[in-house]
């Protein structure tokens, strides 16, 4: 699954690249240009992200009569490399870029030069500090509220080990717990450990944390982490918290090679609600996840660089219709997800890759 996805990433950055993007309509007047920079074109979570970025644009140019032609380059982890795409995709013409900071603490390099030349900057997923955001009048934020996944994760643990006396193996009365961290320095990895243990806690769990281990959102390294995990705590792990769904499953693949019989598995939760976490859920690996709601941001970015970009044909959409907070910002809620409900986001998800697809693989090459 996370091969098939890639691929379709892979072929729409192929795509835009040799700039063919989601310009359908070659007899229109006005192409409003999209730049997307990001900071690892393989994290699961973007890769979702931006394929519905691609699809809604399709969608967006038939609604509007407007061309849109988006561009997807990779930073692949550099920033030195992300502020020289920022530079290339200016001398493109690009109207708006939204960028995927790599390193959240060094904005001012794209800043100075969008300013330069007055190209509006929609910032996304890794949230710079408020006092860079206000650096320039043109430079916006969309995301999600990290405080919401951390308790939605708290809540999801708390409900799932009081809700059968089996989760406290050892019948001590306290959940013994361990947490899986994204990168260190990374607003959402920060809030959603602290959020996730408070709520757990606050909702009449007691808990004793075991250990922890950074995992940089990665499925890999949290397995080789919870391996040694495993080695040091064993069967006392009653939760596991990671930070995403990556992660967890990660740790699921830990405990899979792991001697424990799968009915003697501590709990797992993540947040994302990715398509290979949704069906972790399904098959009862996972107990829950905090949906990020990637259609949603992806959406929000696109109409946001449209109505930025002045060329809306119809003139259809306004700033109006963008739900920005202090005029910058855009934060969208996260959902529950667990066995009850995770069909509903499984379709969802089915769809979007059905439209997704239709743009971002062969369909798009042709144009
Ligand atoms: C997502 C992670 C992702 C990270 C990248 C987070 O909001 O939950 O899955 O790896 O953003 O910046």
């Amino acid at each position: 699954m996370k091969k098939r996805m890639l691929a379709v990433l892979l072929a729409s950055v192929t795509a835009c690249s040799l700039g063919g993007c989601a310009g359908k309509k070659k007899d229109t007047v006005r192409t409003v240009k999209i730049g997307l920079t990001l900071y690892d074109q393989y994290d699961t979570f973007i890769s979702e992200l931006v394929s519905w970025f691609n699809a809604s644009a399709s969608a967006l140019e038939e609604e509007t009569g407007t061309a849109i032609n988006v561009e997807v380059v990779d930073a692949a982890g550099s920033q030195t490399t992300q502020n020289e795409q920022v530079k290339s995709l200016i001398e493109k013409g690009c109207d708006v870029i939204c960028v995927n900071l790599v390193d959240r603490t060094e904005p001012t390099t794209i800043t100075d030069m969008a300013e330069k030349n007055d190209v509006p900057i929609i910032f996304f997923n890794r949230e710079l500090v408020a006092e860079d955001l206000e650096r320039w009048e043109k430079l916006y934020y969309v995301g999600a509220d990290a405080f919401g996944s951390g308790i939605i994760e708290g809540e999801l643990a708390a409900e799932t080990f009081q809700s059968d006396p089996k989760y406290d193996k050892n019948g001590d009365g306290i959940c013994q717990y361990v947490v899986l961290e994204g990168e260190a320095g990374h607003q959402d990895a920060i809030v959603r450990t602290e959020y996730s243990v408070n709520t757990l806690v606050e909702k009449g769990v007691k808990a004793e944390k075991l250990g922890y281990a950074i995992a940089n959102w990665k499925r890999a390294q949290a397995q080789t982490k919870m391996t040694t995990l495993l080695e040091e705590y064993g069967e006392r792990i009653e939760l596991i918290l990671a930070n995403n769904d990556d992660m967890a499953l990660g740790a699921i693949d830990a405990l899979k090679v792991s001697e424990l019989p799968k009915d003697e598995w501590p709990i797992i939760v993540g947040i994302d609600g990715t398509d290979v976490g949704l069906g972790a859920i399904k098959n009862g690996e996972m107990a829950g996840t905090a949906y990020n709601d990637k259609e949603g941001q992806a959406e929000a970015m696109l109409k946001l660089a449209f109505v930025l970009s002045g060329k809306d044909a119809k003139n259809g959409l306004s700033i109006d219709d963008i739900p920005l907070e202090k005029e910058k910002y855009v934060r969208l809620p996260y959902y529950r997800v667990t066995l009850d409900n995770v069909e509903e986001y499984i379709k969802k998800s089915k769809r979007k890759q059905d439209e997704g697809q239709l743009l971002t693989t062969e369909e798009s090459e042709k144009e």
